[in-house]
Formats: structure tokens, C-alpha cells, sequence
């Protein structure tokens, strides 16, 4: 799988935009997946572009977990978390390119989000691995990957990825200008990891 750079921060800031609503509606691509009071991490969130709208499904009875690699990502979206009164349900966390550093979040998370993330990740399998252990039994990941920088071959080379984890695929969501699956956390697979 072609590796690609890690997003600029000035990529962060049209990803945040409004206007990409219009093709990539957080509340439609997310209300089917995600109910009040779940465990929720947003994976690669940036300045939040999913965040914000992932902490106002799950409300103040759940949590959502923003992890990235970027500092100026993170302090970008903890000043939109603080403007929206939402710093209550949303922590952020900062990783490294080799790891998530999620152990403490092991079999807690009813959903996790991966949106336009993976293809910036270098290890894949180590990176599905550490989301797989963070999940509860029959949790579930949503991945999408931008088509203009990730081919139909390569998505599906990361679904294999994914089921060698132990990951089953429950579904392929509608997005556009994107691959995407969803997957669910399968128990009955765990011995390989
Ligand atoms: C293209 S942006 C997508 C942001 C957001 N998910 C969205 O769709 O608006 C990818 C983000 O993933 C972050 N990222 C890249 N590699 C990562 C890794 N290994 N772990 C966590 N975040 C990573 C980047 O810093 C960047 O903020």
C-alpha cells in the first residue's frame, strides 16, 4: 500500500469547513452507528470536523475521544470544543506515528471512526490492532478513505488487514468520494491477534 504524507495543517483547515457538508454530512454519515451515551474514539480527528457532531449523537450521557498525531490539530479543536460548551463530553489525546497509546481504553469503545486517516498510517495492521483491542465485544469501526488518494485495489488489501485482526465486515456505507466499510469487532476471531 502506497504511504502518503501526513495531512498539513492547512488541509486541516478546509476539512473543517462547512461547506463540506454538502458531500460529507457528519449527521447522516454517523446517526445510523452512533446513539446517546455510547464510548466513542474519533481516530486521525484533526480540528474536529466529526468530533463536534459525534459528541452532540452521543450527549452528555457518553464521551468521545479525539486522538492525533499534531499538536496544532488538537489545540485547534480544543478551541472549538471550548466555544461549543462540549469540553465535557470531548477529550483529546495526543499520539505518536507508531502508536494510538489506547491500552487504558481497552474493551471500552462502542464505536471508533477512521475517517480519511488510514492511508496516512505507516504500520496498518498495528494500528487496527490497537483499535480492535479498544473496542467492547461487537463494537464498532467505521473506515473510510479518500478515492482521489487511495485506489479500490489498495482499500481492499486494508479490509484483509482488518479481517486477519479479526475484524467481520457488517457493511459498505454510501460516502461519497470515499471507500468505506464498516466493521464489528468479532470475538470469536480474537485468537489472532
Ligand atoms: C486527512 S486528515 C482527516 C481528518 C478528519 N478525520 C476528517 O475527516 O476531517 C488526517 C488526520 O489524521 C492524522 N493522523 C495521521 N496519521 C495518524 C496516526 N498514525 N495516528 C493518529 N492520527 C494520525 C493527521 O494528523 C490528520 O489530522
Amino acid at each position: 500500500m502506497a504511504e502518503e504524507h501526513v495531512c498539513p495543517i492547512w488541509v486541516g483547515y478546509l476539512l473543517a469547513s462547512p461547506l463540506r457538508k454538502m458531500a460529507q454530512n457528519p449527521d447522516k454519515i454517523l446517526s445510523k452507528h452512533v446513539k446517546p451515551g455510547m464510548k466513542v474514539i474519533d481516530i486521525g480527528c484533526a480540528m474536529g470536523f466529526f468530533s463536534l457532531p459525534l459528541a452532540r449523537i452521543v450527549g452528555t450521557d457518553g464521551s468521545v475521544i479525539c486522538i492525533d498525531l499534531q499538536e496544532k490539530m488538537i489545540k485547534m479543536l480544543k478551541k472549538k470544543v471550548d466555544k461549543a460548551k462540549l469540553a465535557d463530553i470531548i477529550e483529546t489525546r495526543m499520539c505518536t506515528s507508531d502508536s494510538l497509546q489506547i491500552n487504558d481504553l481497552s474493551g471500552q469503545i462502542d464505536f471508533a471512526l477512521a475517517f480519511a486517516v488510514v492511508h496516512e498510517v505507516q504500520n496498518k495492521a498495528k494500528f487496527l490492532t490497537e483499535i480492535y483491542r479498544a473496542l467492547q465485544q461487537d463494537g464498532k469501526l467505521l473506515i473510510a478513505e479518500p478515492k482521489g488518494h487511495v485506489s479500490k485495489e489498495n482499500f481492499g488489501r486494508l479490509i484483509e488487514t482488518a479481517q486477519n485482526i479479526g475484524f467481520e465486515i457488517i457493511e459498505h456505507p454510501v460516502i461519497k468520494r470515499s471507500h468505506a466499510v464498516l466493521l464489528q469487532k468479532n470475538n470469536r476471531n480474537s485468537m489472532k491477534l
